[in-house]
């Protein structure tokens, strides 16, 4: 089921997501309307939070480019990731990022270029992942919505003005 997405600057953004202790049929079916939700936005992550719901779990499906062009998001591909638990990082990294609940807003932004996290699927069951593409910085920007940040706020002091400059007449326009 497509849940509503919080839009920026929505207060619940800010806030700070709770460990997920039980894997059960709530957290499964969250997970699934998160994929819904994810797709028929046409994102390619989504933290929970963004559908208010204050848990440490998020998504991320990396497209696969089909022959015909088409890019494809198949649910088995999805990655669902839950307490998430940075084990190392480094390196640095600028890549143009958006945002479900900043739609239309693109802009470079600086993150680690390597990570390694420790995380749990829906079963409960723990794993290990790490990256040094463009998974490493999806993780990055889903994992800064449960900590209660938006990728707006690693924008330079002069980009972030214009956007919130931007963004208000945007909001107001709606
Ligand atoms: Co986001």
């Amino acid at each position: 089921m497509v849940r509503e997405i919080i839009i920026y600057p929505d207060k619940r953004l800010k806030e700070i997501s709770k460990e997920v202790h039980s894997f059960g049929e709530d957290i499964c079916q969250l997970l699934d309307d998160m994929y819904d939700t994810m797709i028929a936005k046409n994102g390619v992550g989504l933290a929970a939070i963004q559908v208010g719901a204050p848990l440490r779990a998020l998504i991320i499906n990396v497209p696969i480019e089909e022959t015909k062009g088409a890019a494809e998001q198949p649910r088995e591909n999805t990655l669902e990731i839950i307490n998430p638990v940075v084990l190392s990082k480094s390196g640095s990294t600028f890549y143009q990022e958006g945002c479900l609940s900043v739609p239309g807003i693109y802009e470079d932004v600086e993150r680690f270029e390597y990570v390694k996290i420790a995380y749990f699927d829906r079963f409960g069951n723990q794993h290990t992942m790490e990256d040094d593409a463009f998974l490493a910085i999806a993780i990055q920007h889903e994992m800064d919505h449960l900590d209660g940040k938006v990728f707006v706020e690693k924008f330079s002091y002069i980009k972030r003005k214009k956007f919130e400059k931007e963004w208000k007449k945007r909001l107001a326009a709606l």
